[in-house]
């Protein structure tokens, strides 16, 4: 590890020619391993060079003491803040009050690597004891990759979280939106867990990603958890994880969602739906930090924001006694409210045009033109389903339109949503003589209105699955397998 293949570069920084004859035999013998690439003798001499050949030097060697004016500590810290990863290794002048450990450590602090005391004047051949100061030198570069490669993965984090709001962009200038959206980055900040209220297909789960990736825990796991979609019986081992042999079948352990969102976020949707049992634990995570995992005595402490969402009436869910109201009340410590699409009009068009562009390029299309007639059909609509509903919508106007979408478009898309089923025309893709599509297909057109038609017409995904007659867990997975998740 020490010894690698690749030249050192130097860059020293002295101002007594002695000193700098001294450094350079000291590092002699090691010169296929290290060179000292420049020397300066003052501190605004050692900034230009650094500034103006970036990523070139790998070691600093400087002397404490140099004439000037920029010097020690505060030269440390310029350096630094010039590249991180560069590595400094100071030598001072041997005088009884600087040599004490004290003052190395305030070194170490202002960001040196190493530190040492020159020997006296009396020695020509060597600045330090040579084998001491060659190894402080190949751990110093070692110690610079090493910040390197981390800068290197930080950036890549950063950007990725940078996409991911971009990706996650909450679209809308209306007075509401612009509230709500002035609000994200204090609501951010302040690590305190969010309830977010609002209709069906309003943006619940956007605003939650949002919250995320802008707080301090953006580079952790953000974990989303559909309370809806757990079968009661297995809420808990979900959520919190099991031990191996808890009980019969747990072959292994098994990590809870609150420990893989450790350090991070977990959003629960649909919190409502959470069994009363499931609600107590709940509650423990959060007034304690640390959650009961089955088979296991004591707790696992945990560093978890909660953001939950419910589309419900919760407070008639406390009055009714099927949500704990100290739970309520631990969770609406700040609420959110993401309105109707309907009380903020002023965001169709905008929505509309962002779908329109985005799943035009998923569908390799161009994006068509929306005279400012068919606008109109979609600024009044009423939107029951909210957001999700109209870009349902927009999917299904670039189904079916050209390069312009016809006020006849927007009525026959949203008139499809609303279609109960039938051999109509809402079903002419399936039913048309001159295209006969494969019962595949066929089933696959069917299942995904179908699918859309209920969720739109259901206030969550749980009443959906009701609705259908089938297991939520089952329908989550028909959901996603129809890309509507
Ligand atoms: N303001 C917005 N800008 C851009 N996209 C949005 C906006 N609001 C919602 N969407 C998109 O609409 C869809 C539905 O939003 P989301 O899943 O966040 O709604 P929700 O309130 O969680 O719905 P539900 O109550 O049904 O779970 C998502 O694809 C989301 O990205
Ligand atoms: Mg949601």
């Amino acid at each position: 590890m020490i010894f690698q293949d690749k030249n050192i570069s130097i860059l020293l920084i002295e101002d007594e020619e002695f000193d700098v004859r001294r450094v350079k035999k000291t590092v002699e013998p090691f010169s296929e391993k290290m060179e000292i690439v420049h020397f300066v003798s003052n501190g605004k001499a050692a900034l230009e060079y650094l500034e103006e050949n970036r990523n070139k030097i790998d070691v600093v060697i400087m002397d404490y003491q140099i004439s000037g004016g920029l010097m020690g500590e505060d030269l440390i810290h310029k350096i630094k803040t010039i590249d991180s990863s560069i590595q400094i290794i100071v030598i001072t002048k041997m005088t009884i009050n600087l040599s004490d450990y004290h003052f190395a450590n305030r070194l170490i602090k202002a960001g040196a690597f190493w530190y040492c005391t020159k020997y006296p004047g009396d020695i020509d051949d060597f600045i330090y004891q040579p084998t001491d100061f060659i190894l402080s030198i190949f751990n110093a570069h070692e110690k610079s990759l090493l910040e390197r490669d981390r800068m290197r993965s930080m950036q890549k984090i950063k950007r990725n979280v940078a996409d991911i709001l971009l990706q996650k962009k909450i679209i809308g200038e209306s007075p509401l939106m612009l509230d709500l959206k002035n609000d994200l980055d204090r609501l951010a900040q302040s690590n305190i867990n969010i309830l977010i209220r609002g209709a069906s297909g309003t943006g619940k789960e956007l605003v939650a990603h949002n919250i995320h990736y802008r707080s301090d825990r953006k580079y952790e796991n953000f974990v989303v958890v559909n309370c809806g979609s757990l079968p009661d019986q297995l809420v808990e081992s979900e959520l919190f994880g099991y031990e191996k042999g808890a009980f019969t079948g747990a072959d292994k352990k098994k990590p809870g969602l609150f420990e893989i969102a450790n350090h991070g976020t977990i959003f629960l949707d649909e919190i409502t739906e959470l069994p009363l049992a499931a609600q107590v634990k709940l509650l423990r995570v959060i007034q304690e930090g640390e959650i009961e995992k089955i088979g296991r005595t004591e707790t696992v402490k945990v560093d978890v924001r909660v953001i939950a969402a419910t589309n419900r009436n919760i407070e008639q869910e406390v009055r009714e006694k099927r949500f704990r109201e100290d739970l309520y009340y631990r969770l609406n410590v700040l609420p959110v409210v993401v309105p109707d699409l309907k009380k903020r009009v002023e965001d169709i068009p905008s929505l509309i045009d962002h779908f329109l562009r985005n799943i035009s390029i998923d569908m390799g299309k161009e994006k068509p033109i929306i005279p400012n007639e068919t606008m109109q059909i979609f600024v009044k609509y009423d939107w029951p389903g909210n957001v999700r509903e109209l870009k349902n919508v927009v999917q299904r106007v670039l189904f079916h339109s050209g390069n312009t979408v016809s006020p006849m478009n927007a009525v026959k898309a949203l008139g499809i949503v609303y279609e109960t089923g039938g051999g109509d025309d809402g079903f002419k893709d399936i039913f048309n003589p001159e295209n006969i599509i494969d019962l595949k297909d066929a089933e696959r057109v069917f299942r995904e209105r179908y699918f859309n038609f209920v969720r739109t017409h259901s206030v969550s995904d749980a009443d959906a699955a009701k609705k259908m007659g089938i297991a939520p867990p089952n329908y989550y997975r028909m959901m996603k397998e129809l890309g509507l998740k």
